[in-house]
């Protein structure tokens, strides 16, 4: 019998950064290998993403994850032990058919994602090696990070309409250079805010900076004057994620901070007169999830020049991805693991993407744990970019910090640099 034989699948209910309860799962090998994954789980989640299993009742505000736990040990631990961890396809479609729902809501996605996560890691630990050169060979690629500057949205109480305000460190030769810069960045907007009066100490859910700006545009301007501080004109540019799902209002878009509805061509077209003011080159979820024709409109505008990324929209799944492709919509994708389920089915969307010529973004969630998984996922898959929240908290760091490892102690490692994004982007950088 094989050594990567799945001999022990256990289960826990943890905490996540904003210190909700989410599933925690180890699994053993039967040559002694173990793997242990701590799941994220998101605040603006859309409607065609995987879906977590939550107690209800009165533990934890009903947000428990105990149903999903003993899910693991009664429904997936069955399903998997016994197999060879190192055909993570067989495995993931084990625990995928535990589910007849693609979405995985009876069992849990956040049950699955546990154990298909530390099955891989369990793996990696097996072969004794890093889990970046398991999923992809020995070249590491170092993503080009988008940092976290100043939250609104569902991150931060709705402080702003936009969700996330963030930088691209789009001239910085280094991954360890792109960090230094995001950091410089949020240092100097945070002395911005102050000296306008509105920066506090608040630090939002992905460690960004917390603001009551008078309106959308005064977040991206102190972001665009926090580069200019910084001395980083024209090396770091912006990126937006909008997070429209939480706009939608009727067939419109609305923005509580100032008061306005505005239809989808108004609201593009704002956006649009945003970017060409500010050095915008991403833009995420500008539109809902199922306003497909708004999101043909803004790709038809921007994907020349900038990056049209689709998070709710594509939700990492490979059919969605396949419908915007042929439509023509957007040019790059977010991937986030706990979206799609199982590491298997995040890992085919990454190698879509690539093949129909869409950048990818690999992505934390905005409730996430002190694991580093990710980072690793980011640079065996060669994703490109990676996308974790800001320079500050821990659940953000580790990811950061892993990245760094990486490049300081692989001896082939190379930063993808600016020409991962899509769309030409650089043009907008100004
Ligand atoms: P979420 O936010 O994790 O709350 O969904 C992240 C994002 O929208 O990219
Ligand atoms: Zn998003």
């Amino acid at each position: 019998m094989t050594s990567t034989r799945i001999t022990d699948v256990r289960a826990w209910e943890a905490l996540d950064s904003r210190g909700r309860p989410t599933v925690a799962c180890a699994v053993t090998l039967a040559g002694g290998g173990t793997g242990r994954a701590v799941v994220p789980s998101g605040a603006s989640t859309g409607g065609h993403e995987a879906v977590e299993l939550r107690d209800g009742g009165d533990r934890y505000q009903g947000k428990g994850v105990s149903r999903a736990v003993a899910n693991v040990g009664a429904v997936l631990a069955p399903a998997v032990v016994g197999h060879d961890a190192d055909d993570r396809p067989a495995v993931d479609a084990a625990l995928e058919a535990t589910d007849g729902d693609r979405l995985l809501g009876g069992v849990g996605a956040n049950a699955v994602l546990a154990v298909s996560l530390a099955v891989t890691l369990a793996a990696a630990d097996q072969a004794r090696e890093p889990l970046w050169r398991r999923l992809g060979g020995p070249e590491p690629l170092l993503p080009l990070p988008m940092v976290n500057i100043v939250s609104g949205g569902a991150h931060a109480g709705g402080l702003l309409d936009l969700q996330d305000i963030l930088v691209v460190p789009v001239g910085a030769g280094s991954f360890a250079e792109a960090i230094e810069w995001a950091s410089r960045v949020r240092a100097a907007t945070a002395d911005a805010l102050a000296q306008r009066g509105v920066g506090g100490p608040l630090v939002a859910d992905e460690g960004g900076l917390a603001a009551a700006l008078d309106d959308n545009e005064a977040a991206l301007a102190v972001v665009t004057e926090g580069i200019a501080r910084a001395g980083l004109d024209g090396r770091v540019a912006l990126a937006v994620d909008v997070a429209a799902n939480q706009l939608r209002d009727g067939a419109g878009y609305r923005l509580r901070r100032e008061g306005r509805t505005l239809d989808p061509t108004a609201w593009v077209d704002l956006l649009d007169g945003w970017c060409a003011r500010y050095p915008v080159v991403s833009v995420e979820d500008a539109v809902a999830e199922d306003d497909w024709t708004a999101w043909r409109a803004a790709s038809a505008r921007w994907c020349p020049t900038r990056q049209v990324l689709g998070d709710d929209l594509f939700a990492t799944d490979g059919d969605r991805l396949r419908r915007g492709v042929e439509a023509g919509v957007a040019n790059a994708v977010l991937v986030k693991p706990n979206q799609a389920g199982t590491v298997t089915r995040a890992e085919r969307v990454v190698a879509q993407a690539r093949a129909a010529g869409y950048a990818t973004v690999v992505s934390a969630r905005s409730g996430d744990t002190e694991d580093s998984w990710l980072a690793d996922l980011a640079v065996g898959w060669r994703a490109g970019q990676i996308k974790v929240g800001s320079t500050t908290r821990s659940e953000r760091t580790a990811k950061w910090n892993r990245l760094l490892e990486i490049e300081a102690t692989a001896p082939d490692a190379r930063f993808a640099g600016a020409a991962t994004l899509g769309g030409r982007a650089m043009t907008a950088a100004g």
